[in-house]
């Protein structure tokens, strides 16, 4: 099923953050326990927090959507000594009303990431963007399915797409065969999704497949590893 031209509304999660609701699948961008929570846990610990120890981190995010991941993976870097540069595929990119109405910088600390976040969306798509010295930002508004990546490019990727109930089209051994391709040998591919097919089919392109606690409210996770 293609997402687009299908209504968007926004709706306030577990935690009191919010995120976007589409009424016709019956589906979140985030968990409706808690869209911040989400995040950090499934992205940034079980992800982000597992490469801390590298010079240069490369981040490919599939669904880039709100860019919470995004600004919440700047935020945590700032605690790092590596370089993040961070590579985000959108389909479908929301507007500037939907980021101001999801209003993500009441959970951001200070003005300057509430700065650096209005920075995220306001970049220009298909050209790299120093948001930090620490961060740089690409956006790339494509379609997984129509995109080629070089192989051994990322460290991490934060599989963040519509759960397969809704668009199986994104979860398939052709679409995991290239990301597990774009990965560096160690890397890391971490999603939110535990469902078994999901995992048999990660562990048949390769990855070596762990399931870990889910963020409140999700039992479970699952992340991939490429061989070393
Ligand atoms: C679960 S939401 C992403 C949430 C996002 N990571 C965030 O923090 O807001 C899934 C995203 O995938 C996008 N999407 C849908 N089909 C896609 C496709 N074929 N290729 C790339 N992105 C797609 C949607 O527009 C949506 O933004």
């Amino acid at each position: 099923m293609s997402s687009t031209h299908l209504t968007r509304t926004i709706i306030t999660t577990g935690d009191g953050s919010k995120t976007i609701h589409i009424p016709d699948w019956n589906e979140n961008y985030h968990s409706s326990h808690g869209a911040v929570q989400e995040a950090k846990h499934v992205f940034l610990k079980h992800g982000l927090e597992q490469k801390r120890d590298q010079e240069h981190i490369r981040i490919l995010e599939i669904g880039f959507g709100t860019g919470l991941n995004a600004i919440l993976t700047l935020e945590a870097g700032l605690n790092f000594s590596s370089k993040i540069s961070y590579d985000g595929i959108e389909a479908f990119p929301i507007s500037m009303e939907e980021m101001k109405a999801l209003a993500y910088d009441e959970f951001l600390a200070t003005n300057e990431l509430k700065a650096y976040y209005q920075q995220i969306h306001a970049t220009s798509w298909e050209e790299a963007h120093e948001i930090t010295p620490q961060f740089t930002l690409s956006k790339i508004q494509q379609e997984i399915q129509k995109l080629a990546f070089a192989p051994n490019t990322y460290e991490i990727i934060y599989f963040d797409a519509f759960g397969p109930r809704v668009q199986e089209d994104m979860w398939t051994q052709e679409i995991f065969q290239k990301l597990y391709d774009a990965l560096v040998p160690g890397g890391i591919f971490v999603t939110y999704c535990a469902k078994g097919q999901v995992k048999r089919d990660l562990k048949a392109v390769g990855f070596l497949v762990e399931a870990l606690p889910g963020p409140p409210g999700k039992r479970e996770m699952t992340r991939g590893r490429k061989d070393e």
